[in-house]
């Protein structure tokens, strides 16, 4: 008998923005492949099952998606229940497509869970709809990141083209997309803000104009981060910085000086993929 393989949505990282039909899953699963960015108070809902990590961190050590596809089916052959767990939402940025064509080759039946997407819960951090009425009409998610055979420059259309556009791993690239962008002819003043960890306790979020971006993007840690702009953001922008630091989540417009909290936030940057 072979089992089925759920690609099931971990959400942006707070445990209890699982949906239930998640929970139910890692409550059954014999297996869970899970991505880097998945924290433990996720995984610890899978009380019995085997773990294995196979997410990717850009600038770490990435397991080939090959060696995944066919781990994955390996486990389905041997496992009845399989969960294969990626942040967010799993067909956004999530390599589930090379999955699904693999799992289905292999006649390996496979179920999609959804989830919350990091878009979403980082602009939730900010008190923003993405579609502010009046203002707002449409969203990009995108990436400038890409796969081979794709036009690299495609992402800077949507961006454009969009009300609102939400950049997922982009911080390490914040130079290079502000200036793309502003040579293209979006104004250096537009809106946009950063949130790293959406829906964690080591929340931080900062705002400012596209021209700020990259000295923005500077002051971000080791975290995942969403790029978000647009005029949605306006009100945001004005308030030049918000930042909350850990433990320090209720203290937006902090009045400790930007240099501190510059050297609070350390300099690494790193975006998963
Ligand atoms: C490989 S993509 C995966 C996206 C994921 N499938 C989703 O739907 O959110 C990873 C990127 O998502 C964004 N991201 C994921 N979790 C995040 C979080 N908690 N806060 C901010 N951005 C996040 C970051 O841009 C990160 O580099």
């Amino acid at each position: 008998m072979t089992g089925v393989v759920y690609l099931v949505g971990a959400g942006p990282g707070a445990a209890d923005l699982l949906t239930l039909r998640a929970v139910k899953l890692l409550e059954r699963a014999d297996v869970v492949f899970h991505d880097a960015l998945v924290p433990d108070e996720v995984l610890f809902l899978s009380k019995n099952s085997i773990k294995i990590k196979v997410g990717k961190r850009s600038g770490r050590h990435s397991t080939a998606q090959a060696f995944i596809n066919k781990r994955l089916a390996d486990a389905a052959r041997k496992y009845k229940v399989v969960v294969r767990l990626k942040g967010g939402d799993p067909l956004l940025f999530g390599r589930a497509q090379e999955e699904l064509a693999y799992l289905k080759k292999s006649r390996i039946r496979v179920e999609i869970v959804s989830g919350v997407t990091a878009a979403l819960a980082a602009s939730a951090e900010l008190g923003v709809s993405l579609t502010a009425r009046g203002v707002s009409r449409s969203v990009a998610f995108l990436t400038t990141r890409a796969a081979p055979g794709e036009r690299p420059n495609a992402w800077l259309e949507v961006a454009l083209a969009a009300d609102t556009a939400v950049i997922y791993m982009g911080a390490g690239e914040a130079e290079s997309i502000a200036g793309a962008l502003i040579a293209a002819g979006k104004p250096p003043t537009t809106p946009v803000a950063l949130v790293e960890h959406a829906s964690l306790p080591g929340v931080r979020k900062l705002s400012g104009t596209l021209a700020q971006l990259p000295a923005l993007a500077q002051r971000c840690g080791n975290g995942p981060v969403a790029i978000l702009m647009g005029e949605a953001y306006r009100d945001v922008a004005a308030s030049n910085i918000i930042a909350s630091w850990p433990n320090e989540k209720s203290s937006e417009h902090s009045s400790s000086s930007p240099t501190a909290r510059a050297t609070r936030s350390g300099r690494g940057r790193s975006s998963s993929s």
